[in-house]
């Protein structure tokens, strides 16, 4: 799930190390030893009350991107912004969030997202990863992990994501060579988002739902809507004091649990599905994410639902936008993707025997899927990305966005639109107007 994607956010608590004014942004740097009080940190100005009435009275945060690049550039790499209830310190630099990743040491503290929390709350649901802190956190976290985002996870289900891939560009092409130009003009988005479904299913559930072939059912249709209601009402709701927000925005309340509702009760019916054959009997290949953290036994099965719930609704919107944009920049930077065309050419043998080669075979895609995370409403340098990290959910992301491989080598991606299209921040960031793409069908 995508939080604040370009700089690190951090909300001000008690837990806070007073040395970080110090060691964090470039004042640091230059600063003697002395430790710094927490004031030393800039602080944007303004009134954090007005800046609530304005998300409140514009129904969300659209620009807020925007706005914290622009304080950056005022301010310096590190300061304080206020808003609402809320207390937050922005970081810019990949350098500076990496030290205080590294502070945060073994239980970092990651803000609760209030709206999402009050849904469990009410309902008296466990929370998953996403929303754990502390010990908690980090059990599941790291009974989590061999399952989902260890290198041989992803190596067990990357073959699914492949076939999806592959079936979700036959598809396209077979639309393709209707046309007697042997071209087809689209707004990709919606046949991108039943790719990120359909692949999440697989990898999640070990189910096909046909999503490519066929008219999409109500059910996913009615899950995208979820998604895209929960995340929007999310930004109007998550900067203000539950206590105020319940008399300002009752409306806004209610989408945001009917949202959720249908999120539970979609990821829900996939779990028991699942629960119910393994009851019946162990399959005998790979079948996917949840039915490997059900068969280890490790988590407890209410454990096991919440972070299922959090995979179900952090893996389509998130994969689905850096794809769409990526297609984007890759329309209007020609020669890059010819450059991705060839790579993904040559390495085609090796990943039609192999699809878990798909993670070392394409170093220049990954750069470009990275790049389009990495400066959304930037100009792209299309070079490969500054630091490395860690594997987060991230790479597992670049990995899930594979299908940019088998489209490449099938169509020439064009637009006719070479500006910057503007982003806008729904809790992820998404473009404000889609492009229209050509694929142009190779051979
Ligand atoms: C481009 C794609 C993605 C981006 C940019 C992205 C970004 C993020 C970010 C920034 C966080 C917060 C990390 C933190 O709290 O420190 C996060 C957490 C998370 N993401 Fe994503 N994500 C993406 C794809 C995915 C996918 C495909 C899945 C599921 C299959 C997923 C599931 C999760 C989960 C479960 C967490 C919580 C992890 C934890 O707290 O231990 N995300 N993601």
């Amino acid at each position: 799930m995508a939080l604040w994607t370009k700089a690190g956010v951090w909300m001000a608590g008690p837990q806070l190390a007073l040395c970080w004014a110090r060691t964090l942004g470039t004042r640091a740097a230059t600063a003697p030893k002395a430790v710094l009080p927490f004031e030393a940190i800039p602080r944007c100005p303004g009134n954090r009350w007005l800046r609530l009435l304005h998300i409140w009275k514009e129904q969300g945060f659209e620009d807020l991107h925007l706005q914290m690049q622009q304080i950056f550039q005022e301010l310096g790499p590190i300061f304080r912004y206020d808003v609402g209830g809320k207390h937050i310190v922005l970081l810019m630099s990949p350098e500076d969030v990496e030290r205080l990743k590294q502070a945060d040491g073994y239980l970092p503290h990651r803000t609760a997202m209030d709206p999402w929390l009050a849904h469990r709350q009410h309902y008296g649901h466990k929370c998953g990863v996403f929303l754990l802190n502390g010990p908690e956190w980090r059990s599941d976290r790291l009974r989590l992990n061999p399952d989902v985002l260890s290198l041989q996870a992803v190596q067990k289900y990357l073959p699914m994501v492949d076939s999806v891939a592959r079936d979700f560009t036959k598809a396209l092409l077979s639309k393709v060579l209707q046309n007697p130009r042997g071209s087809l003009t689209l707004d990709i988005q919606s046949s991108i988002f039943y790719y990120t479904i359909e692949a999440s299913n697989l990898a999640l559930f070990g189910e096909r739902l046909g999503l490519l072939n066929h008219s999409p059912s109500p059910t996913s249709l009615a899950f995208i809507h979820a998604l895209d209601s929960m995340l929007k009402t999310t930004v109007q709701l998550m900067f203000m004091p539950r206590s105020l927000s319940r008399w300002t925005s009752p409306r806004v309340w209610r989408e945001h649990f009917e949202a959720w509702d249908y999120i539970f009760q979609y990821a829900n019916n996939s779990i028991q599905k699942i629960y119910q054959e393994l009851a019946l009997g162990r399959p005998q290949h790979y079948s996917g994410i949840v039915a490997e953290l059900l068969l280890n036994a490790d988590m407890t099965l209410d454990s096991i639902r919440a972070s299922s719930i959090d995979l179900t609704a952090g893996s389509v919107d998130t994969t689905a936008y850096p794809l769409l944009m990526t297609l984007f920049e890759l329309a209007r930077n020609p020669e890059v993707q010819q450059a991705l065309r060839q790579e993904s050419l040559l390495a085609d043998a090796k990943i039609s025997e192999n699809p878990q080669r798909a993670t070392t075979e394409l170093p220049l895609l990954r750069a470009a899927l990275k790049e389009t995370l990495r400066s959304p409403h930037e100009e792209k340098t299309w070079h490969a990305p500054h630091h490395s990290s860690p594997p987060t959910a991230e790479e597992t992301c670049c990995q899930g966005c594979g299908v940019s491989a088998p489209v490449l080598k099938n169509f020439q991606v064009e637009t006719l639109t070479q500006d910057d299209i503007k982003m806008i921040y729904r809790f992820i960031l998404m473009p404000s107007t889609l492009p229209l793409l050509t694929l142009r069908a190779i051979n």
